[in-house]
Formats: C-alpha cells, sequence, structure tokens
C-alpha cells in the first residue's frame, strides 16, 4: 500500500496545477492508499460561472498533475471519473499501483513547479504549425476535442469573443478603456502565438473534467518545449457567443470549453513570482 506521506507528497504537486482565478475549488480525500478528488462548490464563482465549467475544468487540471506527478514518484494511476454520477461532488478515484521508475522523474517535477500563467505579452516568433498540432494532440490524447485556429481572422474574432462577452457586431465604434478595440485586439493577434480551442461534443461535467485533463496535460507539455500558456474562459454563460462560437468557429463539431493562447515569452525575462497555494491542511482531508 503507498504511504501516507507519499500521498499527501501528490496532493501538494497536484495543487500546483492551474485553477479559474487562482480558486483551487477542490478537496482531497487520501486514505487506505487510495485518493479521492471532490469539487468544493464553495469556491465557485457564481457570477461567471454559473454551472460550474470552469471550476470542474480545474479539479481536471489537478487530477492531470496528480496522475503526472505520480508518474515521475514511480507510479502508475488507475482512475475511476464520476463513480457517483455527474450531480456528485466526487470527481474521480485513484487508485495507485508501484511501477518502474520514470527517467524523466526529475525534469517532470521541475515542469510542474515551472508551469504558470504568464499574461505578458508574447514575442513576434512565429509558434510552428507542428508545435501547435503536437500540443492539440496531446489534449487529444486525454480524450477532449482540440482545434488549432491559425486563421487570423478567427483568431481576432476569438479574441474578440473571449475578452468582450459579446458578439463582434458589438464592439463599440467608439473606444471604451475595459473593452479592448479591434485594431488593438488585432495587434495584440497579429504580432504573437497560436490557440488551441478546447472542448468536447457535449457541454457536462464529465466533458469539463476531460477538457480540464487535457489543458493540463497540454500546459505540461508546453511547458517542457520552452512555451508559454494562457487559457481564456469563454463566456460560457452567453448562450450566443456561444452558439456562433460553435457553428462559425468549429463547424459545429464542437462546444468549446477553453480558448488557449500559446506563444513564447522573450528569453531572459525576469520570472514571474508564483500565485500562492491554499496550505494542505484546508484542502486535504483523511
Ligand atoms: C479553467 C481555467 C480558466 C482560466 N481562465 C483564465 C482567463 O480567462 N484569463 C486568464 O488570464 N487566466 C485564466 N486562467 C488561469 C488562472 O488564472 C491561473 O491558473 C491561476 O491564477 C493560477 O496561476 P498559475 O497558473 O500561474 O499557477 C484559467 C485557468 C483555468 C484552469
Amino acid at each position: 500500500m503507498i504511504g501516507q506521506p507519499v500521498l499527501e507528497r501528490l496532493v501538494e504537486l497536484a495543487c500546483l496545477a492551474p485553477s479559474v482565478h487562482n480558486t483551487q475549488p477542490w478537496m482531497w480525500h487520501t486514505g487506505r492508499g487510495r485518493v479521492r478528488l471532490y469539487a468544493d462548490r464553495t469556491r465557485l464563482l457564481p457570477d461567471d460561472d454559473l454551472r460550474g465549467r470552469n471550476l470542474v475544468m480545474s479539479c481536471g487540471a489537478a487530477l492531470d498533475h496528480f496522475r503526472y506527478a505520480a508518474r515521475a514518484l514511480s507510479l502508475d494511476t488507475e482512475v475511476t471519473r464520476l463513480p457517483e454520477g455527474p450531480r456528485s461532488d466526487l470527481l474521480a478515484e485513484i487508485s495507485l499501483l508501484r511501477s518502474e521508475p520514470s527517467p524523466s522523474a526529475a525534469e517532470d517535477i521541475a515542469a510542474l513547479r515551472a508551469r504558470c500563467t504568464d499574461r505578458r505579452r508574447f514575442t513576434s516568433w512565429p509558434v510552428p504549425a507542428a508545435a501547435l498540432e503536437g500540443l492539440a494532440e496531446e489534449a487529444r490524447a486525454r480524450g477532449a476535442v482540440a482545434l488549432p485556429v491559425t486563421d487570423v481572422g478567427t483568431r481576432i474574432r476569438l479574441e474578440l469573443l473571449t475578452k468582450q462577452g459579446h458578439l463582434v457586431s458589438a464592439v463599440p465604434a467608439f473606444p471604451r478603456p475595459d473593452i479592448p478595440t479591434v485594431a488593438e485586439t488585432r495587434a495584440v493577434v497579429e504580432s504573437s502565438d497560436g490557440a488551441i480551442v478546447i472542448g468536447a461534443e457535449v457541454d457536462e461535467p464529465a466533458a469539463w473534467l476531460q477538457s480540464g485533463e487535457a489543458l493540463s496535460s497540454m500546459w505540461l507539455r508546453a511547458t517542457r518545449e520552452g512555451l508559454s500558456v494562457v487559457p481564456l474562459s469563454l463566456p460560457a454563460d452567453v448562450d450566443a457567443v456561444r452558439t456562433t462560437l460553435r457553428h462559425d468557429e468549429t463547424h459545429g463539431a464542437v462546444v468549446p470549453h477553453v480558448l488557449v493562447r500559446i506563444g513564447w515569452q522573450a528569453i531572459g525575462r525576469s520570472q514571474l513570482p508564483r500565485t500562492p497555494r491554499r496550505p494542505l491542511a484546508e484542502v486535504l482531508a483523511r
């Protein structure tokens, strides 16, 4: 049986995962060599995330971080997702089995510690299409739909949609300080990066969990490759926007859950201070 100190180390590493507004909306139960991951709905952002999509995605990211950390510590995981159904806060039950030592353990733990949201403007170095496709593949390996968006026009529309929570036609004719103009958005998009839409064919908890796992897996790979990632929550509860995204941008194939911007940060740029994490005692129950 895997001992309690190892389980707690894994939970601590899992909690380095990204979460919407750094809410860290998770609760972990450990014991008898097994770990259970619960959604902590007291940390829901009701104004932005009525249905809990971003909350469950954040927990999905933590679940993937947990498994990634386990592999680095020579442990295999067996996961049952939503064992009590989609309405339950119990999102996953994880069993652990000893496995072969991982040759990349040190690098993998370093990637977990290095990953962060760096919102500084990317450099203008293009992200090669093959790198973007590789990251999308990583997300797909977690069962999500992942679509690289390379067309600049589509990118601009997506940026505007996510930033404003409005259709492009609602872009104000006169600048407002809180809403970027089309020209500003075009400048950001054209001077940088690529984007990937992560989603699924459905819009429900099992798919959100999966998209969160995909986001984490893709982000850790990007970190290992020196690429920077910034997720942009979609204005998910504005139905008209979601419908537009679904049909115009993804041809009806996918319900988008998150848009991910990917680019290069300048070499030698200062390290960002890490965002804080809740103390382990607050998120861990035995
Ligand atoms: C589901 C999800 C949605 C997010 N949405 C946004 C977003 O819309 N804009 C943004 O700047 N960051 C977004 N983030 C990134 C979080 O703000 C970030 O992960 C958190 O503040 C912790 O910081 P870190 O990633 O540097 O550890 C999102 C993260 C997740 C998991």
